[in-house]
């Protein structure tokens, strides 16, 4: 075990050190042995600022969880078939806490079996060298690093590298957070692990992973730092195949992908619009837009994908290709033509069609689109209005609606009265 109480002290912030001065004395009390563990440790030995502790308690985590609740005034919320707990504390940051514990697989990709064990088994079971190893929070101010499968020298030479041989086939979705590491700290998957890993992907282990599990970690990966590296990382090692098996190098659209990041950092800037579109779910649609129909499905159907984001990429799909022709005329449009072209397609959307076709020209549509023209296409006529001004309801209502919508942004029309007006001379 290696001193790093002076890391820990150099590091980490005021409150950090004082929380964990408390956890020790509780510890202490408590008469157990508590460990940081995981991404903390190993982003504290990187230097990298992580605010989430994991602990893992040698005895039993619960009862410690709910013994620092009452300490610091926080709640917990306990899965007493896992042995963890959630610790929230006031300032609404969480730690989790669990009982050191050994996993057994009965099969591939099942929920493991889980044993109440020591802090060497615990470490044991986990993904990578580097995720294993832990912090002893001995006395108050005294940390040592425990590191039994080489986490630290591994961490020094830029590794990603599994415990043991069947790491992938217990968790195949160890497959996407190799990746995920890798590309994130621009590390190497370490040569044994990465052909353990391709022959995993080619005997199709991600296959008996619930849908949502993949979902879960593609979410994760594609809201890393640089998406773009991780898919292209999926793609070279024929995992982006494994959930949408018609991607091929042929038909899918890497420069679009490619250019996803830069049009991100473009509208952060132009435009005031709260609510820019989560970057996962950009990269997400990117995957699925220009794929063929019959492609598409089977991928809904591999992922089960929930009916809200089938029916959202669905929407795009149909809509996508309509726009992306209109812009390819290079004509000039007028502002409700652009408001037409873009108000079908979600934002993400937007996105995308922007980086497929990125010009002087597209790029000041969007921000017009954006920043005036939905908020102008606000109609402040109501159907009830229509109703008193003595029209039936009926399709014809939507003809108004669309009359009104162009004659606003067009700027023919500013205000309730203007659109009382136009109606009456319009439609009346
Ligand atoms: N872990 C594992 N196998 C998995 C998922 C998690 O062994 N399939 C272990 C790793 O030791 C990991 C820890 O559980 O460090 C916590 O998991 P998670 O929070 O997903 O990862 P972090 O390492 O904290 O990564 P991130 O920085 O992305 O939060």
């Amino acid at each position: 075990m290696k001193n790093i109480s002076s890391l820990v002290k150099e590091r980490l912030k005021k409150e950090q050190i004082v929380l964990l001065d408390a956890i020790v004395e509780m510890a202490s009390i408590h008469n157990v042995s508590v460990y940081v563990v995981g991404g903390f440790v190993r982003d504290l030995l990187l230097n990298i600022e992580n605010l989430d502790l994991d602990l893992v308690v040698e005895g039993n985590g619960i009862s410690f969880s709910k013994t620092l609740a009452e300490k610091f005034c926080g709640s917990t919320k306990s899965h007493q078939e896992f042995g963890t707990s959630k610790l929230t504390l006031q300032d609404k940051s969480h730690i989790d806490v669990a009982t050191a514990r050994t996993e057994y697989y009965s099969h591939s990709a099942a929920l493991p079996t889980i044993e109440p064990s020591s802090i060497k088994l615990d470490l044991a079971r986990r993904d990578f060298t580097v995720n294993s190893m832990a912090i002893k929070l001995d006395k108050q101010g005294v940390f040592f690093l425990i590191d039994i499968f080489g986490g630290e020298i591994d961490l020094k030479n830029g590794f990603i590298r599994i415990l043991h041989d069947l790491s992938f086939i217990d968790d195949p979705c160890r497959i996407f957070r190799a990746i995920r590491f890798e590309q994130r700290f621009n590390f190497r998957i370490e040569d044994d692990t990465r052909d353990l890993m391709l022959s995993a992907i080619e005997n199709k282990l991600i296959d008996q992973l619930s849908g949502q599990r993949v979902i879960n970690e593609i979410k994760l990966i594609l809201n890393e730092y640089d998406p773009k590296k991780c898919v292209d990382r999926m793609r070279q090692l024929c995992l982006l195949q494994t959930f949408a098996p018609e991607i091929s190098s042929h038909d899918f659209n890497w420069s679009v992908i490619e250019k996803i990041d830069s049009v991100l950092i473009w509208l952060e800037r132009i435009l005031s619009m709260s609510g820019h579109p989560p970057k996962w779910r950009v990269y997400f649609l990117g995957l699925f837009i220009t794929m063929k129909g019959v492609a598409f499905e089977k991928s809904v159907k591999r992922l089960h994908l929930p009916i809200k984001i089938s029916n959202w990429i669905r929407l795009d799909r149909k809509f996508f290709d309509e726009s992306k022709r209109q812009l390819d005329e290079e004509k000039e449009l007028k502002p409700s033509q652009v408001y037409d072209l873009f108000t079908n397609l979600s934002s993400e959307a937007v996105v995308l069609l922007l980086a497929t076709c990125f010009s002087e020209r597209v790029c000041s549509y969007v921000e017009l689109y954006f920043n005036q023209y939905c908020e102008l296409a606000k109609i402040k006529l109501t159907g009830d209005d229509l109703m008193k001004m003595g029209m039936q309801p009926g399709p014809t209502f939507n003809n108004v609606f669309k009359a009104l919508r162009d004659a606003r942004v067009n700027g023919q029309v500013a205000s309730r009265d203007e659109e009382v007006i136009f109606v009456r001379s319009n439609f009346l």
